[in-house]
């Protein structure tokens, strides 16, 4: 619920559980920041708004007017004219000058949320959510700022977005647009983030908010392995379950900025949008410039809260595949399996032997096209290399079919080999800078999606294909950053634009699949989990989560995923040992004990693997299909983490009518000459009983949720339990 109090000038945005207090100060119309946090009273919020104490006095004479600025909590601060703090928005005027503020000039409530053209937003009917539209304007340049807030009434989600429209006669070059801003008082927060790797993705980290800025980031062109669109600020002793907790998050696949800002008041400003590294705007008369969506959300109830929030919200108001309340098909990937020495006949090998054990759907990932029997070649040549698919395409996925299995397929279209027929017709398309020979990455360029007709070859190439045959799932990849920032057609003006029209492009060629393939399942996927995002979720309701698919570096990786992600959305497959990435060897029930929280399926040589542990696919899958809908749409509970206790690992998920619950218990290091460990079980209903399997013994929710359940040590390292808990319902 939104509403506006006329005489104080005060906006209150209000979700189930908190609120969100904007001010309009002073004559000159700034826009200032009063709270965010726990749900508060309306009466008396005017008061919270810093208007006229020290140092924030906005002096008439505009003598004082840079101590003002410099300390005034600001929703949307400017640049160049008295706020040293990090700016939201900067531009590059005719005068070479680079100074912009916007300050309020109108606003408007209304039910529901817009979308934003072009870009991944999250959605609501009109009855689940208000809209707060302020428009701002820099009078001396006459560009104009939309802020976007929508508050949701389901969930405790505040969403921003902003966008910047030219009423000038001149362009104007937008440097910078970030698409929120937020001060509060810097109080004891920590700062917790996801950094990793390749094959090491989204591991958390919290540290101390010092002095000065300190941000995560990425200008690689996607949002990356190595840091994460994601900021969260987190109280002094917070934890899963009590402590606050701030958490914004990016619904963007691209360059990010998220920062926070400590300064001499001990004040905290978080900026999070598009990197102004390499951005550069244009903006003609009359022009929109439209920023990505910024989730913000406020718990009371620690980590824990947070997760649950967002998993709701992602679920709920992101993700639009029909598969998103759909069980997912269990499916066999060749990439572990087979690598590129793959033909018809191995596939189908696969394939027969997978039927038998449950499997559901055949992936066929890299090495189907073109010459491709390794990475140096063939991207951009997607033609079916029939020397190894003897028969055709159609031939493979119609013998897949008649074994009884779905098929899908894997792409790359983004990019492309140097050693290609597509790169000697067109090397102009690599996005490349004049007199410089581009960067290779595992062996390609990435093609200039900027431009049309590219876009239009790329589309058409993998529409033709999903044409052909009954194709039914794609894995869209993409293995390579970007780097050598030049486009061979935009001109000077239009080389800032790149990066931006880059991702602005991959959105458009998913929504175009998408809407000619309804029924299509996408999962998005780079090089593992380098763009796993809100803005992909849009489009695919799941996403690979790592090329990493040893168990025990997965309960890391899939513990900062999960944090911010639903389990529906994280790929997680069952893989064969010794691990190809580490090297590890860890028992098979370990493996699917795992990959159960995730979507599930297998990556792995079913003909080859060995026979104990291809017995035990058919109870896997049993499980799979006993369990998917608890997984898919419970509530996540984190109960312990191997990551700091460098031991077990242990998290349940618990049906929202808390009748049932799921909890998953790995023993990753076995500790001799040691009792049981001890577990709570959170979420669960103190008043209900619950049947515990195996075992068949009897729980009190209340025993369960405070005095926990003994979990004995187990034999060796890398060991799992699933215990399962269901309502008791007789007298
Ligand atoms: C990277 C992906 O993450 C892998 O699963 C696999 O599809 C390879 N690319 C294929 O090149």
């Amino acid at each position: 619920m939104i509403r506006y109090y006329e005489k104080e000038r005060i906006f209150k945005l209000d979700t189930p559980h908190t609120s969100y207090v904007i001010g309009i100060v002073d004559e000159e119309n700034f826009i200032g920041h009063a709270y965010y946090g726990p749900r508060i009273s309306d009466a008396g919020v005017g008061a919270l708004m810093r208007t006229d104490e020290p140092p924030f006095v906005p002096s008439k004479n505009n003598r004082d007017r840079s101590s003002f600025l410099d300390a005034f909590p600001s929703e949307y601060p400017g640049n160049g004219v008295g706020d040293y703090r990090e700016s939201a928005i900067e531009v590059l005027d005719a005068n070479g000058n680079t100074a912009v503020q916007p300050l309020y000039v109108k606003h408007e409530i209304y039910a529901g949320k817009p979308g934003i053209p072009g870009l991944p937003a999250t959605f609501a009917d009109d009855g689940d959510c208000e809209t707060l539209e302020i428009t701002a304007e820099d009078a001396i340049l006459h560009l104009e700022v939309k802020l976007y807030y929508t508050a949701f009434s389901d969930v405790d989600v505040i969403t921003r977005s902003v966008r910047v429209k030219n009423l000038a006669k001149e362009p104007i070059f937008l440097t910078k647009v970030m698409s929120a801003a937020l001060d509060m008082d810097a109080e004891d927060y920590e700062m917790l983030t996801l950094h990793g790797s390749w094959a090491r993705e989204r591991q958390i980290e919290q540290r101390k908010i010092g002095y000065g800025r300190q941000n995560v980031a990425s200008t690689r062109g996607e949002s990356s392995h190595q840091e994460h669109p994601f900021v969260a600020l987190v109280s002094e002793n917070c934890d899963q379950e009590h402590g606050r907790v701030y958490g914004f998050h990016f619904v963007y696949s691209g360059n990010f900025l998220a920062q926070v800002e400590k300064n001499q008041f001990d004040s905290l400003r978080i900026i999070m949008g598009i990197h102004p590294q390499d951005f550069r705007w244009e903006l003609s008369e009359g022009e929109t410039f439209f920023a990505p969506e910024v989730v913000l959300t406020c718990s009371q109830q620690g980590l824990g809260g947070m997760t649950r929030t967002l998993h709701d919200l992602y679920r709920e108001h992101l993700i639009r595949s029909p598969y998103k309340d759909k069980e997912r098909p269990i499916l066999i990937n060749n990439w572990e399996a087979t690598y590129f020495d793959f033909d018809t006949e191995k596939l189908l090998a696969i394939a027969r032997e997978a039927k038998e054990s449950g499997i559901e759907m055949l992936v066929m990932d890299d090495g189907w096209f073109g010459c491709r029997n390794d990475d140096n070649t063939s991207l951009g040549d997607w033609t079916v290399n029939e020397e190894k698919l003897a028969g055709g395409l159609k031939h493979l996925v119609d013998e897949v079919n008649r074994i009884g299995l779905k098929f899908g397929i894997w792409f790359e279209p983004e990019m492309i080999s140097p050693e290609s027929k597509l790169y000697r017709a067109h090397p102009d398309w690599a996005i490349a800078l004049p007199g410089r020979t581009p960067c290779r990455s595992r062996n390609q360029y990435v093609l200039d999606l900027s431009r049309k007709e590219v876009r239009d070859y790329v589309y058409e190439a993998v529409a033709s294909i999903l044409r052909s045959a009954n194709i039914e799932y794609v894995k869209w990849d993409m293995n390579r950053q970007l780097t050598d920032l030049g486009s061979a057609v935009s001109g000077a003006r239009g080389q800032g634009e790149l990066l931006h029209r880059y991702v602005l492009a991959v959105y458009e060629l998913q929504e175009r699949l998408i809407g000619e393939f309804p029924d299509l399942l996408l999962e998005n996927c780079s090089g593992g989990g380098a763009r796993f995002d809100p803005g992909m979720l849009y489009y695919s309701p799941q996403i690979w989560c790592s090329d990493d698919t040893d168990a025990v570096e997965r309960l890391k990786i899939q513990e900062g995923t999960a944090l911010i992600y639903p389990l529906s959305a994280i790929g997680a497959h069952v893989s064969d040992c010794p691990n190809h990435t580490v090297g590890r060897v860890t028992p098979f029930e370990t493996r699917g004990n795992v990959a159960l929280a995730g979507t599930f399926g297998y990556e792995l040589d079913i003909t080859k693997i060995p026979k104990e542990d291809r017995a035990q696919i058919p109870g896997q899958v049993a499980q799979y299909h006993k369990y998917h809908a608890l997984i898919q749409s419970g509530d996540y509970y984190r109960i312990a983490s191997y990551s700091k206790n460098h031991a077990y690992d242990c998290y349940a998920v618990v049906a929202k009518d808390k009748s049932e619950a799921l909890l998953t218990f790995v023993q990753v290091i076995n500790r001799p000459n040691y009792h049981s460990r001890r577990i709570r079980v959170p979420g669960l209903a103190p008043q209900k009983r619950y049947l515990l399997e195996p075992g068949g013994e009897i729980y009190y929710g209340d025993t369960l949720i405070h005095a926990g359940i003994n979990i004995p040590n187990m034999w060796g390292d890398f060991q799992s339990v699933r215990l399962h808990f269901t309502e008791v319902t007789e007298a």
